[in-house]
Parts: structure tokens; sequence; C-alpha cells
């Protein structure tokens, strides 16, 4: 099973999507909801789950679910580096702040510990070439000791332009001797396909790969505002119908089919999308529908630019 649950969206009310509805938050009913989900991925047979302390409720509700499983067959990522600040507030100007310093590593820790065991990879959280955070000695050698002492992987989350330079540039980092980076979460689908051109270093080194983002923060669901996607929401709704499935099954399948990655991470928020999300594992694009997918491809800064633009919804 290729797909895992990544939970940014369950754990707070607003996140980055195409989405404009008005939300009437009651803490009960979003608690419920998200509780809902990962039972029924569950259900459904997802074993991986990716969270974060950023990601306000998300990490702790994750922690209390898992006290009610014992299945040796479930695994975490989680990471460390943002603060939710909304406080659940739907009119909050700032949501998450980043701190990529050693006591943000230390305080986060104290409450992600609770993930293990389950916990099987540890990531900085959107790790930057201008946070420094891979030149910084007492951070890379508090992660090597992690990973030592409760036998986890270690890994970054990418975003931006520069993808590909970050996950060089964590590819050569070494403590001991050893290479520190063994997982790498990086956003991956038809319009921004850079990460691409490190598979080939990311396999040979036997790295985990994680695709977040695959549906593009839902720009790849056919959508009339965006103008400039219409001749792809055409294709990819021709494949949907093909294969009997949703467009986000074919975008889904995409990424697995391209990368062979080992999670695929679903940002569903409901168990509606979460199964039309599990479609993707009946779908088996041929070799003319990935090449035609292919053409999709928009220049990162492109991409990147209109990603800044999306709302929190
Ligand atoms: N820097 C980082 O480390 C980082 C950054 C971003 C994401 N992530 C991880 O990656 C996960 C996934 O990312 P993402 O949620 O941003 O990206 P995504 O999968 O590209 O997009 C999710 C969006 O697609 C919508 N969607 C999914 N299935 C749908 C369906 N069948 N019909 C209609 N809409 C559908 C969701 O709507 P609904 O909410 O209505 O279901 C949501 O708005 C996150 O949960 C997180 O774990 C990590």
């Amino acid at each position: 099973m290729y797909l895992a649950l990544g939970t940014a969206a369950l754990g707070r009310p607003l996140y980055i999507n195409i989405r404009h509805v008005q939300h009437d938050f009651s803490m009960e009913s979003f608690t419920q909801n998200a509780q809902s989900v990962l039972d029924e991925a569950y259900r459904l047979g997802i074993r991986h789950f990716d969270t974060a302390p950023g990601y306000g409720l998300a990490e702790k509700l994750l922690i209390d679910w898992l006290q009610t499983k014992n299945d040796d067959s479930i695994t975490v990522s989680t990471k460390w580096g943002y603060t939710y600040v909304a406080d659940f507030n739907p009119n909050a100007k700032t949501h998450e702040v980043k701190e990529h310093s050693l006591s943000k590593l230390n305080e986060q820790w104290q409450d992600s510990k609770a993930l293990l065991p389950y916990l099987s990879v540890y990531q900085i959280h959107s790790a930057t070439l201008e946070s420094n955070v891979l030149q910084n000695r007492t951070i890379l050698e508090r992660l090597a000791f992690l990973k030592r002492r409760y036998a986890i992987g270690i890994g970054i989350t990418t975003t931006g332009v520069n993808q590909t330079e970050v996950i060089k540039k964590a590819l050569d980092v070494e403590v001991d001797g050893n290479q520190l980076f063994d997982s790498f979460q990086c956003t991956y689908n038809m319009l921004d396909q850079s990460i691409s051109k490190v598979l080939k270093d990311l396999k040979n080194q036997q790295k985990v790969l994680l695709v977040k983002e695959a549906l593009a923060n839902g720009r790849l669901l056919p959508n009339s505002k965006l103008k400039q996607y219409q001749s792809q929401y055409k294709e990819l709704n021709f494949l949907a119908t093909k294969y009997n499935v949703g467009v986000d099954a074919i975008a889904l399948q995409y990424c697995h089919a391209k990368l062979n990655v080992d999670w695929v991470l679903s940002g569903a928020t409901n168990s509606a999308h979460l199964r039309q999300n599990l479609k993707t594992l009946e779908v088996e694009l041929n070799e003319e529908e990935l090449a035609n997918l292919d053409t999709f491809k928009i220049d990162p800064k492109d991409y990147w630019n209109e990603r800044k633009q999306l709302q929190w919804n």
C-alpha cells in the first residue's frame, strides 16, 4: 500500500488549499472528524501516518489514537521546526512560526517521542538553504544521537523552488563519518516534477521517499477558476472516466508510477475524499498516458509563486 495519510489539515481548521468555504468551527466536531478519518484510514489498510507539532492538534490526536492500537505494521513520520500559533481562530493572520533552533528541536522532541515505538522517521520540517539548519553541527549531532538512541530514521521535508539543491546538500551531511539523513519528504506532482532530477541519487542511496502535495494543494482537481489548467483538466477527466475513478486517484497514481516512492501522502480531511484517493490503487497508467501527463510540467518558479497566492481556508 503506497498511500499514507498526511494530517496537516486534520489538526487545524485552516490550511492552504483552493477551497473557499465558511467555517462554522466547533472543537468537538473537528476532533471527532479527525478521529473518524484516522479510523477509516486504518480500516481501509493505510498504515503510515505523517504529522507534525506544527499541525495544531494533529500530533496529539495521533498519539492518543495510537494508544488504541497494537499493530507493529503502523509507522509514523513527524517533524520539528514549526509551531502552530493560530489557536484555532479562523481569522488568525499568522498560522505557524518556523524556528530551526536546538531549543525548538529539544522542546518538540519531548512531545513527539510519545509516538514511539511507531515513530519511524523524524524530519526537519521544511529544511531550506536559508535557515542554515543543514550546517548547524549542534543540531545535526543531536539528530544523530536521537537516531542511534531510539533507532529511528532521520529525514527532511522540502518545499520551494530549490528542493533539489536542498536534497543534494542533505545527502552530503555526515556525522561521525555516517550519512545522517535516511528519508526525504518532497513536493512532487505533474506540475512540479523537479525532484525527478535527484531520484537516481535517492534510489541508489536507498533513501525513503515520501511525496507530499501530490494534488498540488487541490490545484489538480478540476476548477473553473484556474483558467491556466483547463486543458490539463480535460486530459485528467478523460483518464478518470477511462479508469472509472476520480481525478485525484489519477494524480496520486502518477506520482507512484513515476517515482516508485515508498509513500504518497493523501491530504484528505474527510472519509469520502480518502476513499476516493484510495481508488488510486485500482489505476495503472500506461507509458503513453504517463508521457502525456509529463507535459503538464510548469516552471517551478511559477508553481511556487502560484502556491504562495493560495489562501488558508
Ligand atoms: N513542509 C512539509 O513538510 C509539508 C508541506 C505540505 C504538506 N505536507 C504533508 O503532506 C500532506 C498532504 O499535503 P496537502 O494536503 O497539502 O496536499 P494535496 O494532497 O496536494 O492536497 C490536498 C487537497 O486536496 C483535496 N482533496 C483530496 N482528495 C479530494 C477529492 N477526492 N475531492 C476533492 N478534493 C480532494 C483536499 O480537500 P479536503 O481537505 O476537502 O479533503 C485538500 O484541499 C499533508 O497532510 C502533510 O502531512 C508536508
